[in-house]
């Protein structure tokens, strides 16, 4: 049976090429999409098509790509294959799309996640031509239900001269009634305070009010979302859950958090998945979480009655994950809630309700700096995300990381990061295997030795170590002791040997 009951919205379905053919060569694009979930199916592809057509004609057919956060091989990585994008925003994790941007053949503006939609809006990346957005369904009186993802969509078809609707049949029809959808967002100066007092409140409505005279095409599709299982839990992220969550118990234990703690927040990935698995074999209860994705661990931790409100944009669910949703998600909105990224990401409510950000790194230096997104200091790897308005903003931020990478050869605590992305000002803890440093209230020479001792392989300990003791010997201010010339001598020993070990 259709998922478009609306009369009117139905004059407009067309097939997917037909849809396409609304963009243009040097438009901008707004596509819904966050985390491999709620992005169009169809429409991308048959443009990629088109594309690739006019580029083989010799014709010039680029367009900029903005969304949530990451898409999927059928979206990202059909149009960048084509070399479709010239300008890519905010988050991105496909394969095909980071070698262009590596390549020099996409721009990738990696904007934070809260201020994406509003900068837009706002006109910084010039005009927002059309919008393609997933929904999963239409009904009779013309309101539009929202699928597995919120992300930038408000924004998009706010910004956008026309919007073309994709109608997904596989997005279950359960999933009215989970989203909360809010229309007080607004520019300055005419913001007003948003509402949330808990992570559970709900300030808005179900659907989405979309202005007819820009629909200019309604595709329907039938296909599911891009969900990559997670990978069985290692030795080694069993560990760093283990210590994140004897800090946690340890706070409880002092009085410095609460006994359900506070709003969760879970970065992308296995270990972040690890902690949610920690969690559930913990005797915490009625915990909540205000947090960008909802991952597997956070169904199971619905599904034992611990995890009682559940605030996020997205679902990031491996397959089997996202069956059991599909088929439950009725009972599930009972207890998540799926906000626009611009509302799930805002400093405010983050600050108000002092979530406990807990996320992924690439590497942390020695003072406690931290870089999410580039090898190397050169090379992108998936961008900053959210990590940056949940950590600036959280009560404690932690993040939690493996102490090296590729077999041992790269070491993830450096004397200098090679590329900056969240300050010593706002890393409170760090995570690895080998152990956890709390740095809150503690000066720059005294996080040296908590990481070092605490985070640091030990493959890599004395060679931290004697770079510290010289820099403190060599330099007038003992607050930050640095040798310049020598900061980046990990990094430089990596890309000359293929290794970091002296
Ligand atoms: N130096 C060089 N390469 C490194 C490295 C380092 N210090 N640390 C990791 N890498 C490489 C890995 O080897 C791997 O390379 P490969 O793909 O060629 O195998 C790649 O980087 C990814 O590493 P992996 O350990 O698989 O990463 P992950 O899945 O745990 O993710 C981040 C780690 C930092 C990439 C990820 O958390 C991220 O994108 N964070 C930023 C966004 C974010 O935090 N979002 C959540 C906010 S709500």
């Amino acid at each position: 049976m259709s998922r478009i009951a609306s009369e009117k919205y139905r004059s407009k379905v067309m097939s997917a090429d037909d849809a396409a053919r609304f963009i243009k060569n040097g438009m901008n694009v707004g596509v819904s999409g966050f985390t491999g979930s709620g992005y169009p199916k169809a429409v991308p592809q048959a443009l990629a098509k088109q594309i690739k057509e006019a580029h083989d004609k010799g014709e010039e057919f680029m367009i900029g790509v903005f969304t949530g956060a990451s898409t999927s091989p059928e979206l990202d990585g059909a149009l960048a294959d084509v070399d479709g994008i010239k300008l890519r925003m905010p988050y991105q994790s496909d394969p095909d799309m980071r070698k262009k941007i590596n390549d020099g053949v996409s721009y990738y503006v990696d904007a934070h996640l809260s201020h994406s939609g509003p900068q837009v809006w706002a006109g910084h990346y010039g005009k927002m031509d059309v919008a393609v957005i997933e929904v999963s369904q239409i009904k009779e009186d013309g309101k539009v239900i929202p699928s597995s993802s919120v992300g930038n969509n408000i924004s998009w078809m706010r910004a956008a001269d026309k919007i073309i609707l994709e109608v997904n049949a596989w997005q279950s029809e359960g999933l009215e009634g989970m989203h909360d959808i809010w229309y007080g967002v607004a520019l300055p100066p005419n913001r007003q305070a948003i509402p949330i007092l808990k992570a559970g409140d709900r300030i808005g409505q179900t659907w989405y009010d979309i202005p007819f005279e820009k629909v200019v095409a309604v595709v329907e599709t039938d296909d599911h979302d891009r969900n990559s299982p997670f990978k069985p839990l290692d030795e080694d992220s069993k560990k760093i859950a283990g210590y994140y969550l004897d800090f946690l118990v340890n706070e409880v234990k002092h009085g410095r958090l609460p006994e359900n703690l506070l709003p969760l927040q879970s970065g992308v990935g296995n270990i972040a998945n690890a902690v949610l698995s920690g969690l559930l074999n913990s005797d915490f209860e009625n915990l909540t979480s205000y947090t960008e994705v909802i991952q597997d661990g956070m169904v199971d931790l619905i599904d034992a009655g611990k995890l009682v409100a559940a605030s996020a944009t997205a679902f990031s669910l491996s397959p089997e994950y996202a069956t059991k949703m599909n088929d439950n998600a009725a009972e599930y909105a009972k207890t998540i809630i799926l906000r626009q990224q611009d509302i799930s990401n805002h400093p405010e409510p983050i600050r108000r309700l002092g979530v406990l950000a807990c996320n992924g790194l690439i590497e942390a230096d020695i003072y406690g700096n931290v870089n999410s997104t580039h090898i190397m200091g050169t090379k992108m790897q998936n961008g900053i995300g959210g990590s940056g308005d949940f950590t600036r903003n959280a009560y404690i931020s932690a993040f939690v990381t493996p102490s090296t990478a590729k077999g041992g050869a790269i070491s993830a605590i450096v004397p200098m990061v090679s590329h900056h992305d969240h300050t010593e000002h706002d890393v409170h803890v760090i995570v690895t295997e080998q152990g956890l440093a709390d740095l809150r209230g503690l000066a720059p020479r005294q996080r040296v030795k908590k990481i070092i001792d605490n985070c640091a392989h030990p493959d890599y300990r004395e060679q931290l170590w004697d770079y510290y003791n010289r820099a403190e010997a060599s330099v007038k201010s003992h607050h930050t002791p640095h040798i310049l010339r020598e900061c980046h001598d990990f990094h430089i020993r990596f890309l000359e040997t293929g290794t970091m070990k002296a």
